[in-house]
């Protein structure tokens, strides 16, 4: 079975990243000029998945309108022959089948992909969290669709953690399967102590997952911040039917702290092809007078 749905959950409040937040979605915070969820579809649709359902919440409407066509870009484009920027635009747009659905109220990563009950269906599913970037050759959903596809369970994707951090995480109790591939028998969120943690392996960004999730997060009540954790409802499917871990290959940016944003414009503004050059002769003149 083939991964053909995506869901990006972008209705959290993104209070680490105020003030700019209370107007500006996380999500939609650039890495030098394409916002993060820009990234997050490019991923899903480089790893085969054609329609993704975006949960947005009130005052974020300019995700909606980032994925739309532009009618007055385009007709200025047009008239100034401006043929390259006006493919690139619609290359945006055209990515993936998009739609959107709103979390009414930011009850919670689980609360937020239970809005996708009727999106999904009876279908397997990714889900790639809308502040969380990884750059990567193969693509990681991808990455996680090849476990997927050989294990037939859910997939969560994971990176070890510094331990001293473990209690800001969530942590699965894993046996190694092959390497960097674990079965995953247990999780828990935000472990009290760093006793609690089962292992400083942490689920970052990315998760594949069966329908049945939706059953398991109907009867999850709000665990860790009063939230109805998708830690928790995977932490049952975990008990019940098993779930497998990938230690995945690629570089993660937190969209939703103001260090993983810096970081990931710094790291990616070197690479781009425009301004890259010109950047890198900037930094290496910069960093003397630090
Ligand atoms: P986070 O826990 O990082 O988002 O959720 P947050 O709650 O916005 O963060 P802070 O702590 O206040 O800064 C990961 C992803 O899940 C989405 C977020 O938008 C983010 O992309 N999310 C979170 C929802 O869609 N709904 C929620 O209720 C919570």
């Amino acid at each position: 079975m083939k991964i053909k749905k995506a869901v990006i959950p972008a209705a959290g409040l993104g209070t680490r990243m105020l003030p700019i937040s209370k107007a500006v979605p996380k999500e939609m915070l650039p890495i030098v000029d394409r916002p993060a969820i820009s990234y997050l579809v490019k991923e899903a649709s480089d790893a085969g998945i054609e329609d993704i359902l975006v949960i947005t919440a009130g005052g974020k409407e300019c995700i909606e309108d980032y994925f739309d066509y532009s009618a007055v870009y385009e007709k200025r484009l047009t008239e100034k022959g401006k043929t390259d920027d006006l493919r690139l635009l619609r290359e945006v747009a055209d990515m993936a089948n998009i739609t959107f659905i709103r979390q009414k109220e930011a009850m919670g990563l689980g609360h937020a992909i239970l809005k996708a009950r009727a999106f999904v269906g009876e279908d397997d599913f990714a889900v790639l969290y809308g502040d969380d970037i990884i750059v990567s050759e193969t693509p990681v959903t991808k990455q996680l669709c090849c476990v997927y596809e050989k294990y037939g369970l859910g997939v969560a994707g994971v990176k070890p953690v510094p331990w001293e951090d473990v209690t800001r995480y969530c942590s699965l109790k894993v046996d190694e399967a092959e390497k960097g591939v674990y079965r995953v028998s247990d999780m828990v969120e935000k472990p009290k102590r760093r006793e609690d943690a089962f292992s400083n392996l942490s689920i970052l960004g990315r998760v594949i997952l069966p329908a049945q999730i939706f059953d398991i997060l109907e009867n999850t009540a709000p665990g860790a911040g009063g939230e109805i954790q998708l830690t928790d409802a995977m932490a049952v499917l975990s008990r019940e039917k098993g779930m497998m871990a990938l230690d995945f290959e690629g570089r993660r940016y937190d969209m939703g702290s103001k260090l993983g944003f810096l970081t990931a414009n710094v790291i990616e503004g070197v690479k781009s092809e425009e301004v890259g050059e010109d950047f890198k002769k900037f930094l290496k003149e910069f960093v003397k007078e630090l």
